[in-house]
């Protein structure tokens, strides 16, 4: 993996960008925000649907061999043991005993053994105070029903995967899907994560999109490949930069005890914070349809009727972020560049056609002879087919600035011209070019333009 840093840090400036534009803002901000939590605004909401629905339409709907789920976030608590999230979903924490912080036990800035009189704490700088490391579990617990005692201990589900395991039979025989076949969903995921940070990459509540593939043991590693290579082609689709995309395979001491192989897909945020994961494909083997059958005691098993044999499937999964690539597409697309002629330069949200939130911005150039009405009608019938913004305020050169900061790709002029023969003025976001079209052909240019 490069440890050069080719790209720069554009973390603060996409900040103050997706709150600017509506594309994201702290949660809660008005009362001094919630740590590490987000809400989408109109443009984000957009584009991580966009995001999502392209997940959905390769995984499910344009396959005959997964199938869809939307499993609830709050399972029986036996579920996390089974999964192992009870006893080993846990980082090693201290807390510091004068300031009241806690931090991770392998947090770089401790200088010193935590729980020995050498140890300075990062945040107070007092010698000694901080403890020896304690495991911490990352799942967020609450109860279920009006008496908060042990009994009723229920967790927020730190990965969708579950779901999918325990419903495994269910979608099987409800299909008549035979082995191999998947189940994917998409649903929110909860961790308290003790170091979150760099805007939405890590938060303590996001969005998995995730696919469990059950395969006859003996064809894991065949498919285990197969996946890795589609799911790569994927993030390709989005319009990621190849040179930004790679493959990390999961080292010895990585791999997780039940996992036969694991890849992540990475992606490089650029400045210091580089190369990371964006998505990851594991060979689980049949550890999690194992760890149910013994937990719920009920048979897991599939039956091969063909061969008439019963046996537990192994499982490839691919687990991809919809938040963290989301920050993957504006990352990718944020550049600032200088405009030949123009003394401003532009700030620009290279964003794939087929995901920008806002496709076509509609302009009459001046508010008279007849070409905001023309503009509008346009405005209307586009509407109907793609997500469009009409504006008629400021000068053409701000619009388009405008448009560009938040990535859509195409701005559609009405002029002096417009209004007697019918055609309008298209730009292209990032090669600039302008062109004539007849505006009753503009849905088809559009079409062309936005792509899959
Ligand atoms: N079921 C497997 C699983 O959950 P994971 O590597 O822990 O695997 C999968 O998570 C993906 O979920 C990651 O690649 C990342 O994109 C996303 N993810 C995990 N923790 C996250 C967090 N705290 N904030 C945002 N995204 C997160």
């Amino acid at each position: 993996m490069p440890n050069t840093q080719k790209y720069p840090d554009v973390m603060d400036k996409l900040v103050s960008l997706a709150k600017r534009r509506g594309y994201i803002f702290q949660s809660s901000e008005i009362y001094g925000g919630t740590g590490s939590v987000w809400d989408y605004g109109p443009l984000g909401v957009e584009l991580k649907r966009n995001i999502k629905d392209r997940w959905w339409n390769s995984m499910v709907r344009s396959r005959d061999d997964i199938e869809g789920l939307d499993a609830a976030i709050l399972m029986h608590p036996r579920v996390w043991e089974a999964s192992g999230h009870v006893a080993g979903f846990t980082d090693p924490l201290v807390d510091c005993r004068q300031c009241k912080k806690r931090f991770r036990a392998d947090d770089p800035k401790i200088k010193g053994t935590p729980g020995t009189p050498d140890v300075t704490c990062p945040s107070c700088g007092n010698k000694g105070t901080l403890s020896a490391p304690r495991m911490f579990n990352l799942m967020f617990k609450t109860f279920m029903g009006p008496v908060e005692e042990s009994a009723s201990v229920i967790y927020l589900r730190p990965e969708t995967a579950q779901g999918i395991y325990v419903n495994f039979l269910n979608v099987q025989q409800s299909t008549r899907q035979k082995v191999p076949f998947g189940i994917a969903q998409i649903g929110k995921a909860f961790r308290n994560e003790i170091t979150p940070g760099n805007f939405i990459f890590r938060t303590r509540e996001f969005e998995q999109m995730e696919m469990q593939f059950f395969v006859k043991p003996g064809t894991d590693m065949h498919w285990f490949e197969y996946w890795k290579a589609e799911r790569m082609k994927w993030h390709q689709s989005l319009g990621l930069a190849a040179d930004r995309l790679d493959f990390h395979q999961h080292t010895k001491e990585e791999l997780a005890h039940y996992a036969r192989a694991a890849f992540d897909v990475q992606f490089d945020f650029g400045g210091t914070l580089g190369f990371q994961e964006i998505e990851g494909v594991h060979n689980r083997g049949d550890f999690d349809l194992t760890q149910h059958q013994t937990f719920s005691g009920k048979k897991l098993e599939y039956f091969d009727q063909p061969n008439n044999e019963r046996f537990l499937p192994y499982v490839i999964e691919t687990s991809v972020g919809c938040d963290r690539t989301t920050l993957a597409v504006l990352v990718n697309g944020y550049r600032e560049e200088s405009v030949e002629g123009e003394s401003e330069g532009r700030v620009v949200l290279g964003i794939h056609p087929s995901i920008a939130p806002i496709k076509a911005a509609i302009f009459p150039l001046t508010k008279k002879d007849g070409q905001p009405e023309m503009a509008r009608r346009i405005e209307t019938d586009l509407r109907a087919k793609f997500p469009v913004d009409y504006d008629e305020t400021g000068s053409i050169g701000k619009r388009y600035r405008r448009q560009d900061e938040v990535g859509t790709p195409f701005c559609i002029t009405v002029d002096t011209d417009s209004t007697s023969d019918g055609t309008v003025t298209v730009r292209d976001r990032d090669t600039l070019k302008q062109e004539r079209v007849a505006a009753d052909r503009l849905a088809v240019f559009l079409f062309e333009r936005l792509g899959a």
